[in-house]
């Protein structure tokens, strides 16, 4: 079977999502992973043959079909840019594709002169619920969209990088609401037009982070180029594990999804387990935990996509191209500039 041969950057968390995709994908080889810290763990984990510290040096010395960029937000843009300086031709970036709009509009353009192809890892777009529910929406199930309400919410960062407007660009809304705002968009097969937002506002501001310099709340109307009207939040002061979920209501039906606590397994345990959902604290009692996440998010879809782009040499689809990625954070940031102002913002 031909394989493709992977380079991941960055080995924490988001690493982790990519790599336990990845594993179960036989097309493909983890070559290699450049991170500051930890690589020598993740590359024993993931039995990973190639480890560094520089991504750059990763670049030069390995013959790499795809990379994944799983680094905090604020250095998405100067990997990306790496990896097409160095010959690259196939390129993750974690959401969100970068700090500012500038940056991610350059990243796009500088992927388009150079033919890279630059996939957007919007990991909603191949969640199997939200798959099943668009096929209904497309077979007309709920006659035509009018609304769509969707969040994501936990109770903070486990990354300090998040937590900071130099590392990250914003808080809840760039972190979590990036999700439901690229989601809507590719469900309703049209862009945001307009947008009013409110966030918290960081620091001593926030609901309950005053250590974040982001907000830690944040939610938005939407309405879309095609009418269709939409509402997200995202917000870290939700305790008891990560809280997605999507309703979309139409002229014919409404369709609501539980993409976190929807489990089907119900466990009642004296002691406590391992692990139930991501960013739940306890495991005690009557809980819920996840079969699967890695499936139930979207992450095994995700990269078996992306790795049939470069197999196949066929373009990402839509949802998950890097014009995506900038269209959702020109969203986000007009969100942000929306609640600075206390106004309605146009697009
Ligand atoms: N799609 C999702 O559901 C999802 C979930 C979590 C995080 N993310 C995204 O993934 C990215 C990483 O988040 P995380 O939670 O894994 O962060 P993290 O703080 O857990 O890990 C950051 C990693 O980056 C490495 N790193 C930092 N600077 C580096 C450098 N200059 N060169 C090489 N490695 C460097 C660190 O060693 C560490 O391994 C963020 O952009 C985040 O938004 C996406």
């Amino acid at each position: 079977m031909k394989q493709i041969k992977v380079g991941i950057v960055g080995s924490q968390f988001a690493a982790m999502l990519h790599a336990e995709s990845y594993i179960r994908l036989p097309a493909v080889k983890i070559q290699a992973v450049a991170s500051l810290k930890n690589s020598e763990n993740f590359g024993n984990k993931y039995d990973i043959p190639n480890r560094y510290k520089s991504y750059k040096e990763m670049f030069d010395r390995e013959s790499l079909d795809l990379i994944s960029v799983c680094i905090p937000n604020f250095l998405h843009k100067e990997v990306v840019l790496a990896a097409v300086d160095a010959g690259l031709k196939a390129v993750i970036s974690e959401k969100p594709l970068a700090t500012k709009v500038e940056d991610a509009r350059e990243m796009v353009e500088v992927c388009r002169e150079n033919k890279v192809k630059l996939m957007y890892a919007e990991d909603w777009i191949f969640a199997p619920a939200l798959i099943r529910a668009k096929q209904i929406v497309d077979e007309g199930g709920i006659g035509e969209i009018l609304y769509i309400k969707a969040k994501e919410s936990h109770n903070g960062s486990h990354s300090v990088y998040a937590q900071k407007k130099e590392y990250a660009g914003g808080g809840s809304l760039i972190h979590l609401g990036i999700h439901p705002v690229g989601f809507i968009s590719y469900l309703a097969g049209s862009k945001i037009k307009e947008v009013m937002g409110m966030t918290s506002g960081g620091s001593e501001k926030n609901l309950v982070h005053h250590d974040y310099t982001v907000e830690d709340w944040a939610a938005a109307l939407l309405t879309l180029e095609n009418g269709i009207k939409g509402f997200i939040e995202a917000n870290y002061i939700t305790v008891g594990g990560m809280d997605d979920k999507i309703e979309i209501y139409g002229t014919e039906g409404n369709i609501h999804v539980d993409l976190t606590k929807g489990s089907p397994l119900h466990v009642y345990s004296r002691p406590g387990y391992g692990y139930a959902i991501e960013k739940a604290d306890f495991t005690h009692g009557w809980t819920q935990p996840a079969v699967d996440e890695f499936m139930s998010l979207g992450y095994v879809n995700e990269m078996s996509h992306f790795v049939d782009c470069v197999l196949n040499d066929r373009n990402p689809q839509p949802g998950v191209r890097g014009e995506d990625g900038l269209t959702a954070l020109e969203a986000v940031f007009a969100i942000y500039k929306s609640a600075a102002e206390k106004r309605l913002i146009k697009l």
